[in-house]
């Protein structure tokens, strides 16, 4: 591959708007901490916990869904957009919270969730009464089809038909994802104006951005058509979601914020999706400000891979367009647990370190790991669906101190915190210099300091089947960063620069210092130089 086509494609960048600096720090309320004893995470809990953030080096909170919900889906299942579910608190801690995230310079971002609602939302309550419902259309409701089974052959994300009987009125309805999860009807006028009304209730009340939920499915073809491969992946889809029209939702739910300063519009899209498919949905610079990118979540840790879909996702991305990635969320296995304990070290380098906004799933910074879930103690019900594929294990509390309830709970948490986990906890990281805690801090201090890092062009270099290697440049400032992703230890000679190389930082030894001509990684060891 040559140094040309492994150019970012962006167009320069010296300031940057707040989100393309962010560094983006996940909080599933749930497991983050406990204020009164019932076990579950609430908003009086992330206030207790917010100056964690802000010592980690982090600046920008993004907090999956707290509204009503009867908690099938955990809070993705909203019986109420704008109100504040009481496990979780009130519409007062809520505006506590915001008040104190901007108090201390943490930015806040609200997971909205507008392709269904929970089957006990008042609009569903109403729209399954009957067909002549005037609600009736705010959902997708269809005859059965020839044969009396599902109208067509589009599949729910967690396995099986996306189409569940309803008895009362003998018609189908659409549900994407769970079964008690229907699917608005984005085609609908009311339904667009109810939606945008919700954002404009907590743009107003100043949250500082949107992650929307399963922004690819909002528009369905309008004709219902079957798949045409019925074994389709979601990247696949022709019908079912991904299609051309879906930009007229997200313009509109685009130009709302831009009518407030400073707000930011992030999307979740299928993690199927390939790199041109998730650039399409920057559009002219209209659309989504960040679609994730979920390749790192999905691909073998190696550098010949990394480094070909780095190239591709930084040559599909438009004109201008600013790139992010995530290496955890609550959707998908621990990265510990995938990468392991040393894996995660050299992931955590390669997170802060490539171009682009970087997401961080809580606990990820501790190392935590997948939590083994007996049957009895299971709670998401994709696991029953679809065994194995349930997300309790990585959604575990996160554990504070050494002592029972992990500093997390005065109650019984509403998933065990796993001793292992509950070993890795934050005070003793802390105490810790060489913990993956501080490593983190240390990377995000360093990131801090480096316009290259923070904004600066990418430009892969070479590199090798074992080592990646990258180096990030703004104006005179340079950053190389080099990856041993082998389990055999390599030397590299990094690219000729007038002056030198400087060591900045290791993942095996922490700061570093002195001048590098060759450089002698250990197995899974990054460096970055400077
Ligand atoms: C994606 C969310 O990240 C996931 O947790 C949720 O269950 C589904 N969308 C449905 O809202």
């Amino acid at each position: 591959m040559s140094d040309m086509d492994a150019t970012s494609s962006g167009q320069i960048v010296t300031s940057g708007t707040w989100w393309q600096k962010a560094v983006v720090y996940q909080i599933y309320p749930r497991s983050f901490q406990d204020s009164d004893g019932d076990g579950i995470g609430d908003l009086k809990g992330i206030i207790q916990r917010l100056e964690y953030l802000t010592w980690l080096g982090t600046d920008t909170l993004w907090l999956s869904p707290v509204y009503p919900s009867p908690m099938r889906d955990f809070g993705y299942d909203v019986a109420d957009y704008t109100g504040i579910d009481s496990r979780f608190g009130s519409l007062e801690d809520f505006d506590n919270l915001l008040e104190r995230a901007h108090t201390l310079g943490l930015r806040l971002v609200l997971d909205v969730i507008p392709n269904h609602t929970s089957d006990e939302h008042p609009w569903f309550t109403a729209s399954r009464q009957s067909r002549s419902n005037p609600q009736r259309d705010w959902y997708i409701w269809r005859d059965p089809g020839p044969d009396g089974g599902p109208p067509n052959n589009w599949r729910s994300v967690t396995g099986g038909s996306a189409w569940s009987f309803d008895e009362r009125t003998g018609q189908y309805y659409l549900h994407s994802f769970l079964p008690f999860e229907p699917d608005l009807n984005w085609r609908n006028a009311e339904v667009r104006a109810a939606l945008l009304d919700t954002f404009r209730f907590w743009l107003r009340r100043g949250v500082d951005g949107l992650r929307v939920d399963m922004v690819d499915f909002l528009i369905k073809d309008a004709q219902f058509r079957d798949e045409p491969n019925p074994d389709y992946t979601f990247a696949e889809a022709r019908r079912h979601l991904n299609q051309p029209d879906i930009a007229d939702p997200i313009r509109e739910i685009r130009r709302l914020s831009d009518a407030y300063p400073e707000r930011v519009i992030i999307g979740e899209v299928n993690p199927d999706l390939d790199v041109v498919q998730i650039a399409a949905y920057y559009g002219k610079g209209d659309l989504l400000q960040q679609p994730f990118n979920f390749g790192l979540l999905k691909l073998p840790f190696e550098a010949a891979t990394l480094r070909a879909y780095i190239s591709a996702y930084e040559q599909a991305l438009p004109q201008g367009a600013w790139p992010n990635y995530t290496l955890g969320n609550h959707d998908t296995p621990r990265l510990a647990t995938r990468l392991g304990q040393d894996g995660a070290r050299l992931a955590a380098l390669l997170l802060l370190t490539l171009r682009g906004t970087p997401y961080l799933y809580c606990g990820d910074e501790l190392g935590l790991e997948n939590v083994s879930i007996g049957v009895e103690q299971t709670q998401d019900p994709w696991e029953q669906r679809e065994p194995g594929r349930g997300r309790d294990p990585n959604r575990t509390p996160l554990p504070w101190d050494g002592t029972p309830g992990a500093g997390f709970t005065t109650g019984e948490p509403w998933l065990p915190v796993g001793d292992e986990n509950t070993r890795r906890n934050v005070e003793s990281q802390q105490q810790d210099s060489g913990s993956l805690l501080m490593l983190y801090r240390d990377l995000l201090t360093i990131r801090r300091c480096s316009p290259a890092l923070e904004l600066g062009d990418l430009k892969l270099r070479g590199g090798t089947r074992e080592v990646l290697i990258y180096e990030r440049t703004l104006g005179n400032h340079r950053m190389l960063v080099v990856l041993n992703l082998s389990a055999i230890p390599q030397q590299v000679t990094p690219p000729h620069k007038p002056g030198g190389w400087q060591s900045v930082f290791s993942t095996r030894t922490g700061a570093k210092s002195g001048a590098v001509e060759t450089v002698t990684l250990s197995p899974q060891e990054g460096v970055l130089l400077s």
